[in-house]
């Protein structure tokens, strides 16, 4: 039976290049976990974008002395090209600046206002003393109230995951001029999630399959459910369709508010995009389809907290009940799968500090799958994690060059120098039928881990296959077998089935390397599709770019498919080239390490 499957993608903020930490957290894990499905038969709709409002673009755009617009254009098509680059197969990869997203955002407010989950409220927010203007609350720097983290913004602590407001900050100062912010009362409209307690709690206990440090973040969230504001004092941002707020200069949509709304209008836009409207409703208003969102950990209050108290409330099941909105009853998450932080060397991500990995340098080097894969194998799936070169070059060169690479490159040629064909077998030994039978059993383990997001478990229970097949051709030496040709075809053939159930294995991780080796097997056409850059038009703006694919034309399966006797192989040319091991002590001359 095939499911119905919606990956929500967190969308990274159009305000610089990605960094590695940034696609370890969205982006690798996401598409493993479609690719896997999509291979299980499943139908699977993946989509996100840039998230392209608010002060954490204007602040940027201000620093390089361009508009939001063009600073939001830039850096679209910068990250839309490194997410192709590493081969994350979207359905949809949009922007938060087109009109149907605010069309979008207005339409599921509306519903919120109208059942009665807006409030308007008296704030304190800041202005800077020095020009009067208003000083956005990520301009506003302090302490946590919460936990004490001296590197608090001012609407959220990237420490605890908190979200704050900038009068609650102890000793706030402006990162702009440092000085101390004075605080006026402004008007703002409040979601109100203390209207939500009974919906959130009853529908968070019966999320006991989630990652146990996220269901216990979220569990914790719901002690402290009060109103929470979801308009800004800026000029950058979805305006608010009420009287009186539509044309205010300086009144748009929190950020966040309209960006979780974006794994609704990213679908609605994918319907148009196929010609198919109404396509979306299957992946949201079915109560069968599922969905299964991925970010990073600093993300996830917005995702087990706001995101559903934004469903509930349209859908009129909130404490306070109310009528379904316009787009009809829309699921909740099924699981909110976040991971914790990629670390280089034990520090955090930071541009500041200057320990950044962007994608787009590292994919020029290295390619795409060797990140890939050392997320998968590596990566900060439940604890954090930390990237250095010298476990890079250690992966790619014992694991994906060394053992991988080199089982196809001795099946392949071995079978080609002999027979020049995929060879006929004979009666299989005990040790063929151990062999197959490891290679069959994985598609079952590996595909329940993959189904569940254990990708460092999956990735290692793949590889497992390809080690069992590396010591069973040592084993059994076809290479001295020349007296007796039959049983030596029968190892090659028996090694050569292994190599394509362990390529089919290794598809989600390794999707480029993947089709290679399909090709080198005589496969022709696409085994795994990647994902394409489109230009579009929205009215008077300049093209932009978006990423769609094909998923639907790929041979790849998840399942064991007995090879062709008699299909003529390619010569194989090497899958992965091996690291210099200097690389690990040195790092690239772009991301040098550093030396005290
Ligand atoms: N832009 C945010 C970040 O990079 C993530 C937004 S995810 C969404 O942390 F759900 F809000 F879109
Ligand atoms: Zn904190």
């Amino acid at each position: 039976m095939s499911d119905t499957l919606l990956t929500a993608v967190a969308w990274p903020y159009a305000n610089g290049p990605r960094h590695i930490g940034h696609v370890s957290g969205f982006g690798v894990p996401s598409d493993i976990f479609s690719r896997y499905q999509r291979m299980a038969g499943n139908k699977v709709l993946m989509i996100s974008g840039t998230d392209e409002h608010g002060t954490p673009i204007q602040v940027q755009a201000d620093a390089e002395g361009m508009t939001p617009r063009r600073l939001a254009d830039k850096y679209n098509r910068m990250i839309v090209e490194d997410l192709q680059g590493l081969g994350l197969s979207y359905d949809l990869f949009t922007r938060t600046t087109t009109a149907n997203h605010h069309r979008v955002v207005q339409d599921l407010f509306l519903a919120l206002h109208r059942n009665g989950y807006v409030l308007p409220r008296t704030a304190m927010g800041a202005i800077s003393p020095s020009t009067g203007r208003t000083l956005p609350d990520r301009y506003v720097e302090g302490t946590c109230p919460i936990c004490g983290y001296d590197g608090a913004r001012g609407d959220q602590c990237d420490n605890c995951g908190h979200q704050l407001d900038a009068a609650d900050l102890i000793n706030p100062r402006s990162r702009i001029n440092g000085e101390k912010p004075q605080f006026v009362e402004t008007e703002h409209l409040f979601l109100d999630l203390s209207a939500f307690t009974e919906a959130l709690g009853s529908w968070l206990s019966t999320r006991t399959e989630w990652r146990p440090n996220v269901l216990k973040f979220s569990l914790n969230l719901l002690d402290d459910l009060r109103p929470r504001p979801i308009t800004r004092d800026l000029d950058w941002g979805v305006r608010v369709p009420l009287d009186g707020w539509r044309d205010a200069p300086m009144k748009r949509f929190y950020v966040w508010f309209d960006a979780v709304m974006g794994y609704l209008s990213a679908s609605v836009e994918w319907a148009s995009r196929i010609g198919d409207p109404d396509a979306w409703l299957a992946f949201w208003c079915d109560p069968q389809a599922r969905s299964y969102y991925f970010m990073g950990k600093d993300n996830i209050t917005f995702h087990s907290q706001i995101w559903p108290a934004i469903l509930l409330g349209h859908n009129g099941a909130g404490d306070r009940g109310g009528d379904v909105g316009a787009f009809g009853t829309l699921n909740l998450p099924t699981e909110v799968v976040s991971s914790e932080f990629l670390t280089m060397s034990g520090s955090k991500f930071s541009t500041s500090r200057g320990t950044v990995i962007y994608v787009g340098d590292f994919l020029r080097e290295f390619g795409p799958d060797t990140l890939r894969y050392f997320i998968s194998a590596a990566g900060p799936e439940n604890q954090d994690a930390d990237f250095t070169w010298d476990e890079f070059v250690r992966r790619v060169n014992f694991e994906l060059a060394n053992e991988w690479g080199n089982l196809v490159n001795r099946a392949i040629s071995m079978a080609n120098r002999t027979v020049g064909a995929v060879p006929h077998p004979a009666t299989p030994t005990a040790e063929d039928a151990e062999l197959l039978a490891t290679s069959r059993a994985a598609f079952d383990t590996v595909g329940a881990l993959l189904g569940r997001s254990r990708f460092r478990a999956a990735a290692s229970e793949a590889m497992r296959v390809v080690s069992a097949a590396n010591k069973y051709i040592s084993d059994q030496e076809p290479w001295k077998r020349k007296d007796d040709p039959e049983r030596r075809d029968s190892i090659l053939h028996t090694a050569l089935q292994v190599v394509t159930d362990a390529n089919a294995l290794l598809t989600p991780f390794l999707p480029h390397a993947a089709q290679q080796v399909h090709e080198l097997l005589g496969g022709t056409g696409t085994w795994s599709a990647q994902p394409e850059i489109r230009e579009v038009t929205e009215h008077d703006s300049p093209d932009y770019p978006v990423l769609m694919g094909e998923y639907a034309a790929e041979q790849a399966r998840w399942e064991s498919v007995p090879i062709e006797v008699g299909r003529p192989l390619a010569k194989p040319t090497p899958l992965f080239a091996k690291l210099d091991p200097a690389l690990g002590e040195t790092g690239p001359d772009w991301a040098p390490i550093a030396r005290e």
